[in-house]
């Protein structure tokens, strides 16, 4: 196991009724912020309970908090914070929701142009609380450090993470699950599989803790994952993913061990260029990963097979295949395309997917031996 330092402040209020506990959470005198999406809070009842409970505050309201949240749009948020002197930034919705008002936490308190925070890693010295209620089970935004925006006029998807931005705590209530659609449930499941999956699948370091709990969040999300678009209304279902998906990226399984992340940094440009979900990008490139890297993962990839998915093949070549077909069987079972041409994307467009790792100059994976040239080829075998 490697050496590791860990550090996660996040208040975890989970079950039926949290929302209610939202009054005691935030600080008194607050003058809140709440921000939040389009509207879908408004839809399902959300936005009345929080408002219900927050009676006694000083609130004020932002929303319009796109999907894959734009810089611009946060912008705006920047200057109403700034004009009103608000002191608290309360988060309602799913990843995006959240990872917006980290970077509007951010960037009020930052001095210079705040892209840079994402375009070159400029460091956050201070930065305004934010607390959050999840809406979608998927990312685990609400319970870490990191953020993703992308900038509309330039086509760019970039992430940032600091200590500054963790959530002062995470309201978490699976019945506020229920309202999803189908295909946003279902791209939960598989981002949250995903996120695992980046921490796990590696290089053996005998970290026993973290190998396993990373094996039962996948086995649970696999499970109950394949049992949610029938049960949508299943309270310990919907339970399981969200605690599944919050403990997949509050940093608990990453510590000590070599890390990827390859397939969600070449995922960025699928949606910044083609509007991909965050998760259909996943869905698409993972395999594609695990079969280009497939000598050095081996170890890894044949004991996700055992454990995940019960298999026992009779040879080393035959267990890493069922296992890759065994991930992508799942994603389609979820619903989820898992190759470029089924959402029109062909060989010439893989020049300008593979641009921003060739214009960052991204080394990805654990091994830092993806460089643009190689992503282009994992790419290539998704076509
Ligand atoms: O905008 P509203 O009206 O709220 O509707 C949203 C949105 O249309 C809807 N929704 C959310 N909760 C709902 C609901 N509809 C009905 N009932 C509910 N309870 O779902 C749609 C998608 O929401 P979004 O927040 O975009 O989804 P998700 O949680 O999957 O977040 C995706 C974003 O998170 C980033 C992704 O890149 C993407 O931008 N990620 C953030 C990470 C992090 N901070 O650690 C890690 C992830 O890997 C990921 O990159
Ligand atoms: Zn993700």
């Amino acid at each position: 196991m490697n050496n590791f330092e860990f550090y996660n402040p996040v208040k975890v209020v989970f079950g039926k009724g949290s929302i209610s506990r939202l009054a005691a959470l935030i600080p008194h005198k607050s003058k809140v912020l709440l921000v939040y999406g389009g509207g879908s809070i408004k839809r399902n009842g959300i936005y009345t309970q929080v408002i219900e409970t927050l009676k006694s505050f000083d609130l004020i309201e932002f929303s319009g908090i796109e999907a894959n949240p734009h810089y611009e749009t946060c912008m705006d948020a920047v200057k109403l914070v700034k004009e009103q002197a608000v002191d608290f930034l309360l988060a309602v919705g799913g990843g995006s929701v959240i990872d917006a008002t980290k970077f509007i936490a951010a960037a009020a308190c930052f001095e210079g142009e705040p892209w840079e925070i994402l375009s070159k890693g400029a460091e956050i010295k201070k930065a305004l609380p934010l607390g959050a209620v999840i809406t979608l089970a998927a990312t685990g935004s609400e319970m870490n450090e990191r953020a993703v925006i992308s900038r509309v006029s330039t086509k760019e998807k970039l992430n940032f993470a600091s200590p500054l931005v963790f959530p002062q705590f995470a309201v978490l209530d699976p019945e506020v699950t229920y309202s999803l659609p189908a295909k946003q449930t279902a791209n939960g499941v598989v981002d949250s599989f995903i996120h695992v999956i980046e921490q796990y699948l590696t290089y053996p370091v005998q970290a026993k803790v973290q190998d396993a709990f990373a094996e039962s969040l996948m086995k649970i999300i696999v499970e109950e994952g394949l049992k949610v678009l029938d049960h949508p209304h299943d309270y310990e279902i919907r339970a399981n993913l969200m605690w599944a998906a919050t403990n997949a990226l509050n940093g608990w399984i990453g510590q000590g061990v070599p890390q990827d992340w390859s397939s969600h940094r070449i995922g960025y440009a699928l949606t910044a260029q083609f509007g991909l979900d965050h998760a259909e990008t996943l869905a698409v490139i993972l395999p594609g990963v695990m079969t280009y890297m497939q000598k050095a993962k081996e170890e890894k990839i044949i004991r996700l097979g055992e454990v995940v998915f019960n298999l026992q093949e009779t040879t080393k070549e035959k267990q890493i295949f069922q296992t890759i077909a065994a991930c992508e069987e799942f994603f389609r079972k979820m619903g989820l395309k898992t190759r470029l041409h089924e959402y029109g994307i062909t060989e010439g467009d893989l020049n300008i997917l593979v641009e921003p790792v060739r214009q960052m100059n991204w080394k990805l994976g654990e091994q830092g031996n993806i460089n643009w040239e190689v992503a282009r080829e994992i790419l290539l075998l998704r076509v």
